[in-house]
């Protein structure tokens, strides 16, 4: 019987007359198949010719395994028949490992065909062949192959092509300001509407934002006159987000479909589902997604919606308790690997930053909500904790436009980050004040509260200084 283990047997022993027999194309397709997809590693002298004649088998897997092990030989005399086979090969995985082959060959005589390729209505084999081209990118007719996909209409081309043609920013270059951020923003409070006040955010201040907007009109504090007005209000101010965020780093929002209660019992309620109608404004504006957390808390901190089902049990009228939020991981949009942005760090500054000890591996976290006496809508200090963790280095500069009762504050003193806020209620700001202030007894850099008046002025102050990015007084 034919097995994995005669076949490595037989390898070993350099068994040619036993390969000749058991790839010959008159086999039966379940004999080849098994050979070849238990070929593994290939000795530089196989016989690569009984590989090359199963290219034009009838079956698509066999001419595919039949390429992908060809491909192990790394020998450019097979050039000619395997882009023959690309060109002819109508099905896609074939024709990928094909010119993965060719690519592999590292031979310039592929530069034409590959190039040819660059035109596949495969975005997969697309990104293979500019892989396979990569290899010779300083050859100015490679450069101007591969120059025109910066306008292909797939995002991963496009991403690619910028990325490798790129010459002015190098993965390996460090930018010695990423680290640091504006004095004047360090722990200050800002008393007045987010909008304004990021007017006066320089560009690439801060490292993080966490935040939990308004909950459209569904809670008490602000009233929208429609949906498509909040909304609006919502990219505004996640676009000076945007601007003001460092390159690379993260966006954490806080959000949930909410219910606006119906008007009598002849209305119905309306749900709107804000995570989902926000998530495609923020990646066009340059957010890239990158985590979908389920913020889970328990069964009974739920409000009941049940009530009418439980009873009638009649299809159509169920309604779920809603136990969860989202919490949706962007970072802002760029060419370099998050490891270049870990890169800006000193070796001190990453070790203390470590995430030590037990941790949550799933997209699921499980967390208690949090009250308080006079703000409705607080996320609990634990989740916060956790983003700032999870997505922030030590004294790097962390960010809520809708700061609440301050609970990014208070997660950003404990964990030895630096603040920036902003809340425009003033009993939210003094409930949040009171709470950093106890907290920051010991700190070399206390919490200011500002109005938008004097935070103008400092910030004009900053910038006549040329004092931006010192990172300590
Ligand atoms: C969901 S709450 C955030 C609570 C916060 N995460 C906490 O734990 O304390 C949203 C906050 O945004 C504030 N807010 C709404 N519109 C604002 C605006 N235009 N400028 C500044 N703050 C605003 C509200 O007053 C409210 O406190």
């Amino acid at each position: 019987m034919l097995t994995k283990e005669l076949i490595q047997t037989k390898k070993s022993a350099s068994d040619a007359l036993f390969f000749t027999k058991i790839l010959a194309p008159t086999n039966d397709e379940q004999t080849l198949l098994i050979t070849l997809e238990n070929l593994g590693r290939l000795p530089a002298d196989f016989n690569g010719s009984l590989l090359a004649q199963l290219l034009q088998h009838p079956n698509p897997k066999i001419r595919l395994l039949a390429v992908k092990n060809l491909g192990k030989l790394n020998d450019p005399s097979w050039f000619n028949v395997v882009s023959e086979l690309a060109t002819s090969e109508d099905n896609t995985l074939t024709r990928r490992e094909a010119i993965s082959t060719i690519g592999r060959m590292r031979t310039e005589k592929a530069i034409p065909i590959l190039s040819q390729f660059l035109h596949d209505g495969d975005p997969k084999v697309v990104l293979q062949a500019i892989r396979a081209l990569l290899h010779f990118k300083k050859l100015p007719e490679v450069q101007s192959a591969l120059l025109p996909l910066t306008d292909h209409p797939n995002s991963e081309i496009q991403d690619a092509i910028c990325k490798e043609l790129r010459t002015d920013q190098k993965e390996g270059t460090r930018d010695k300001t990423h680290p640091l951020s504006p004095n004047a923003l360090k722990n200050v409070l800002v008393h007045g509407d987010v909008r304004e006040t990021l007017n006066h955010v320089p560009d690439e201040s801060i490292h993080l934002t966490f935040t939990s907007p308004p909950y459209y009109n569904a809670r008490d504090y602000t009233i929208y006159p429609s949906y498509d007005d909040y909304l609006a209000f919502l990219v505004d101010v996640f676009k000076a987000v945007h601007r003001i965020t460092k390159e690379g780093r993260f966006f954490v929002l806080n959000t949930s479909p909410v219910i606006i209660p119906r008007m009598s019992r002849s209305h119905s309620s309306k749900r709107y589902a804000i995570p989902f109608d926000i998530h495609p404004l923020l990646t066009q504006m340059g957010w890239e997604f990158i985590e979908d957390i389920i913020w889970v808390k328990p069964e009974q901190s739920a409000k009941n919606r049940n009530g009418g089902f439980f009873q009638h049990r009649k299809p159509l009228g169920y309604k779920a308790n809603s136990v969860s939020e989202s919490v949706i991981v962007y970072r802002k949009k760029t060419d370099k690997l998050i490891d270049w942005n870990m890169r800006q760090y000193d070796n001190e500054t990453i070790e203390a930053s470590k995430v030590k000890g037990d941790y949550e591996k799933t997209n699921i976290w499980k967390i208690n909500p949090a009250n308080d006496k006079i703000h409705p809508a607080i996320f609990p200090i634990e989740l916060a904790e956790r983003v700032l963790q999870f997505y922030s280095f030590k004294g790097d500069l962390v960010f809520d436009p809708f700061g609440g009762i301050g609970t990014v504050g208070s997660a950003a003193l404990s964990l030895e980050r630096f603040f920036f806020l902003v809340e425009k209620e003033k009993e939210y700001v003094q409930r949040a004040m009171s709470r950093l202030a106890e907290m920051s007894l010991l700190l070399h850099k206390k919490p200011m509260q500002l109005s938008l008046d004097t935070f103008r002025t400092r910030m004009e102050m900053e910038q006549g200084s040329h004092d931006y990015h010192r990172h300590c007084d």
